[in-house]
């Protein structure tokens, strides 16, 4: 774990509080269907923008696709004439498909993941028992990330962080003093991201949240999901470092790696598997795209039986 991509990324967050670089425009649209939360990032002086974990519509029982979640922020970006140059996923969601490839058809964009996608590939191509046309290095993105990469948007700096623990390729990124960190932290008054999926570890996402707790605390974060905590009404998708270190139920400054540990897998072993982890994990390990269709045209998904 290097301190030095921590530091560069608190250097870039401290650059923009001082007014020496722009601070994104951040508007977010949350699908209720899946609690997600997905995020246009903007610089106001270029206009460029990224696009962060986009959701597919899809309707369990008849198989159907739409666009409507999508369509939204399609329309935000032509309202507002951005241009989108990055469309990036923090990590391969097993709660909802990606509408990643049909954004990047009306929008633009490089499609952008975390370089371990590879292993979650190799994972669920077998537990999906995925032919050798599905290739397993990541080819279907435009750009694979490393931990500390560094890239620009507009006049805004960009650091990628990995973040592990959820998914062994979970990335967070920091695009100018705005982190968004995927499934790691959620709103402090509800905590913390599983970390029971397969290739997950509840030890490496305790230090991958603590890490991110280093930087600023000012730093202003943007989460995945938000559930509504118990006695609070309405969703809420982004907090700040300083809120997180001194009230997350899990996480919360003074709570220690073991405590963590055993606090997130007894938790874990009660959740059960989201709705929708069997397509979502089938299209989302392909860059959000269908599997090939078969000889009659059509495409399908598999269920694996007594496997998840
Ligand atoms: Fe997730």
């Amino acid at each position: 774990m290097s301190d030095r991509v921590l530091a560069e990324a608190s250097e870039q967050i401290a650059a923009v509080r001082r007014g020496a670089r722009p601070a994104p425009v951040v508007r977010t649209f949350f699908d209720e269907k899946t609690f997600t939360a997905t995020h246009v990032a903007h610089d106001p002086v270029t206009r460029e923008a990224a696009v962060i974990d986009s959701v597919l519509n899809y309707d369990q029982a008849s198989g159907r696709t739409h666009h409507d979640e999508a369509q939204r922020v399609v329309d935000y970006v032509r309202a507002e004439g951005l241009t989108v140059t990055w469309v990036l996923e923090t990590h391969a969601h097993a709660d909802h498909l990606s509408a990643a490839p049909w954004l990047q058809m009306q929008l633009g964009g490089k499609l952008g993941i975390g370089a371990e996608i590879v292993r979650v590939q190799d994972v669920f191509g077998k537990i999906f028992n995925a032919g050798t046309e599905f290739a397993r290095d990541g080819s279907q993105f435009d750009h694979l990330f490393h931990d500390g990469d560094r890239f620009s948007l507009g006049d805004m700096e960009v650091t990628a962080l990995h973040v592990p623990g959820h998914t062994p390729a979970d990335m967070a990124f920091v695009i100018g003093d705005a982190a968004f960190i995927g499934d790691t932290l959620f709103m402090p008054d509800y905590g913390t991201a599983r970390a029971d999926f397969p290739g997950g570890d509840a030890r490496q996402l305790f230090q991958s949240i603590r890490r991110l707790l280093s930087l600023p605390g000012e730093t202003r974060l943007f989460l995945c999901h938000d559930y509504k905590a118990p006695g609070r009404d309405c969703y809420a998708w982004e907090t700040t470092v300083a809120a997180e270190r001194g009230g997350n139920i899990h996480v919360h400054d003074g709570i220690e790696e073991d405590a963590f540990v055993r606090m997130r897998c007894d938790r874990d072993a009660t959740l059960s598997l989201p709705n929708l982890i069997v397509p979502s994990v089938q299209v989302n390990m392909r860059g959000g795209r269908m599997p090939e269709p078969e000889s009659n045209g059509t495409r399908y998904l598999k269920v694996p039986i007594d496997t998840l």
